[in-house]
């Protein structure tokens, strides 16, 4: 039986050690007095190791076209429900421009893969918001190539986001047709080496994946050292393949996987995703005080909004980028915690001089 007490918890974190997955499993049960103590242990560390700050980062989900059919996604190539839409550049770079005076430090950029959005057009955007706004840009694009990513690094970009969705690889193929796992961690270690700050993540509660692969992933995050670590649930699309698919009995299980992702890497910026509000009204303020220091509003303009469901029940939907961008500053301050002033950059800025190691990788 592991010892769930705060100080053991604490303990763990500060000789940054990584837990056995059986350990990681008997804390995905935690229950009662165990699972305050998770919670307030990762909260207490998050204090320690990055402050009250809770930094905005705005994501504008500039394209909704995709050439992919991830089994998972509703807005897959496949889906012909949707109807699909692009910003053009200019006003992508306006929103940008935005973002600084409703409080975001940074914005993330997001599409589905979208050849029309070629680099040396995402370039341009990237150069026209860093011409007029001191923002931090991520890019979060899916997959491009080697100079490709060194051309988007010389436009001024510096932060990247590629999730690598499941450490299972069979899990992996079976719900991404067009891509290798390999291909995603080669992917977000070519951004490394070209000198970005780099994200990832995974879902939490894919079909197939008992508590043995979600210990994993949580594993497999860790070991990528990253700068930022993204995970939110998995909630079935109706349009999709895996449509019907049921959420977690247990949904504190969502919850604990993101205290544990603090307690296994201390310096990591970790959002309190978007997806925990479409799972539990509230979601994203209960994760703020269990590890999370990242809050990402939602940018888009309203007239796209209802296009860009990965999955359903998203929230915000009838807002507009200024009123959620408000409503989040309300959230944050309720809770006691100030807005990040700074772009919030990696607190680990030796990764950039540092590419993650090849072993246990799994390439
Ligand atoms: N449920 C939850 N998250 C999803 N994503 C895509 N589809 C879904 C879904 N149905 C997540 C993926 C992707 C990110 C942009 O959104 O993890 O990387
Ligand atoms: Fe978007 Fe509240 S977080 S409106």
């Amino acid at each position: 039986m592991t010892d769930f007490s705060p100080q053991r918890l604490h303990r763990l974190a500060d000789e940054r050690h990584t837990l056995a997955p059986a350990e990681i499993v008997a804390l995905l049960h935690a229950q009662d007095h165990d699972l305050k103590a998770l919670y307030a242990a990762a909260d207490a560390l998050r204090r320690e190791k990055v402050g009250d700050n809770v930094f905005l980062r705005g994501i504008i989900e500039f394209s909704n076209y995709c050439l992919n059919d991830c089994a998972y996604c509703g807005i897959r190539a496949g889906n012909q429900a949707v109807s699909r839409y692009r910003m053009p550049p200019e006003e992508i770079i306006a929103r940008a421009e935005h973002a600084d005076r409703w409080g975001c430090t940074s914005v993330v950029l997001q599409s589905g893969e979208d050849p029309w959005f070629t680099t040396p057009r995402l370039c341009e955007i990237i150069t026209g918001i860093k011409r007029r706004s001191a923002v931090a840009v991520t890019i979060s694009v899916g997959i491009r190539s080697p100079a490709e990513i060194r051309e988007l690094r010389a436009a001024g970009c510096a932060r990247c986001l590629v999730r690598f969705e499941t450490s299972d690889r069979e899990l992996f193929a079976r719900i991404h047709p067009d891509e290798t796992f390999e291909r995603r961690i080669q992917c977000l270690r070519d951004f490394r080496a070209a000198g970005f700050q780099t994200g990832s993540g995974f879902m939490i509660g894919l079909p197939d994946a008992p508590l043995e692969t979600l210990a994993a992933d949580i594993l497999y995050a860790t070991r990528l050292d990253l700068d930022m670590i993204g995970c939110g649930p998995f909630i079935a699309h109706a349009d999709t393949p895996l449509a019907g698919t049921p959420l977690l009995a247990d949904r504190e299980i969502y919850f604990k996987t993101i205290a544990i992702m603090r307690l296994l890497n201390p310096l990591v910026h970790l959002p309190a995703t978007t997806a925990f509000d479409a799972l539990v009204r509230g979601g994203r303020d209960r994760l703020l005080q269990m590890g999370c220091n990242v809050f990402m509003p939602n940018l888009t303009p309203g007239q796209y909004r209802a296009q860009y469901q990965l999955y359903p029940g998203k929230p915000c939907l009838d807002e507009d980028g200024a009123a959620c961008a408000a409503c989040v500053m309300k959230r944050v301050e309720k809770l006691g915690r100030l807005i990040g002033r700074s772009p919030g950059h990696s607190f680990k800025p030796a990764n950039l001089s540092h590419p993650a190691p090849d072993d246990d990788l799994g390439l």
